[in-house]
């Protein structure tokens, strides 16, 4: 049988989709459904099953270069039904449709058969890690976050003007090094969320890690971070942190002919969350 036809979502659909990321166990909050359906109001679709939705995936267009998938879910009893196959297909031609050129999406061991299928190659590996709740450590000297003074590090860093999603998540927390680095945190349901953190150098981004441990006392809290940024790993090791998962990065052309894209993984410790990249 045919997969029902995917419908775009909306901020009435946020209690269903956090059933579907329950019944998953992933760190998503309402706020964080909010935010991706305010970045991306064309870009959400789900699929409902016997009056009730059943599955979702988000594309959020960063600009013309790069767009990313996230939040592919199925709920546990509507699986292996060709429902996220149908999410995903559909969500690639709405990215055509805008003339995206490049797509990325974190992948978790689930998600990836389904991706290679549909074009998607692996382009490094991800890490979730976390660390348990700790007592309050004091915080260091940081500045605040002006989107106007990181805004170009993190076009170069991540591959693509991301000023929409950063202005999105700096009210929630944000901090700066001048001439350093800036790092972001936000609630999460399992634990705190670290990231995104683009920095020059390791010290300011230890300077911004403390900036949110300082933050966030008595919280177990998460960090995705690229493995290939050694500097990132040693310093999530050094306090505390220990790897709890392995995603891998992957990337699909969208337009035939796009000029590669590139990226500085050295200066990405923390990535904005798998939904985001
Ligand atoms: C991954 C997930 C979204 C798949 O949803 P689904 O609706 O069951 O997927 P589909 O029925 O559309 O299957 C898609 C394809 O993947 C294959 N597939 C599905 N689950 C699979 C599994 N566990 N192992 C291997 N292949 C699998 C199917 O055979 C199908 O292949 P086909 O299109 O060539 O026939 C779902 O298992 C899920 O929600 N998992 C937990 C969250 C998660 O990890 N999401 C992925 C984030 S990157």
């Amino acid at each position: 049988m045919e997969p029902p036809v995917p419908r775009l979502l909306g901020p009435p659909d946020i209690p269903a989709a956090m059933d579907l990321k329950k019944a998953a166990g992933w760190n998503q909050t309402e706020a964080d459904w909010r935010n991706v359906l305010c970045l991306a109001p064309e870009g959400c679709f789900g699929i409902e099953a016997a009056g009730r939705l059943a599955s979702t995936a988000t594309a959020v267009r960063y600009d013309r270069r790069l767009a990313w998938i996230g939040m592919v879910l199925t709920h546990p009893t509507c699986r292996g039904r060709g429902f996220a196959r149908r999410l995903m297909e559909h969500a690639l031609e709405h990215l055509a449709a805008h003339g995206s050129e490049w797509i990325k999406l974190d992948a978790t061991d689930m998600g990836r058969p389904l991706y290679r299928r549909l074009g998607f190659e692996d382009e490094c590996p991800i890490e979730r890690w976390g660390r348990g709740a700790e007592a309050a450590v004091s915080a260091p000297r940081v500045a605040s976050f002006a989107l106007d003074e990181w805004r170009s590090l993190d076009a170069q860093a991540f591959g693509a003007d991301r000023s929409r999603l950063l202005a999105t998540l700096a009210p929630c927390g944000s901090a700066a090094i001048p001439g350093g680095g800036y790092a972001m945190a936000r609630p999460g349901a399992n634990a705190a969320y670290f990231g995104p953190c683009v920095s020059r150098s390791p010290e300011a981004a230890r300077q911004l890690l403390g900036w949110f441990l300082a933050g966030h006392p008595f919280q177990p809290a998460y960090w995705d971070l690229l493995p290939e940024n050694t500097a990132a790993a040693e310093l999530a090791r050094e306090f505390g942190f220990a790897p709890l998962r392995r995603l891998v990065r992957m990337v699909r052309p969208g337009v035939a002919g796009a000029a590669p894209l590139t990226h500085h993984n050295s200066h990405v410790y923390a990535i904005a969350g798998f939904e985001y990249g």
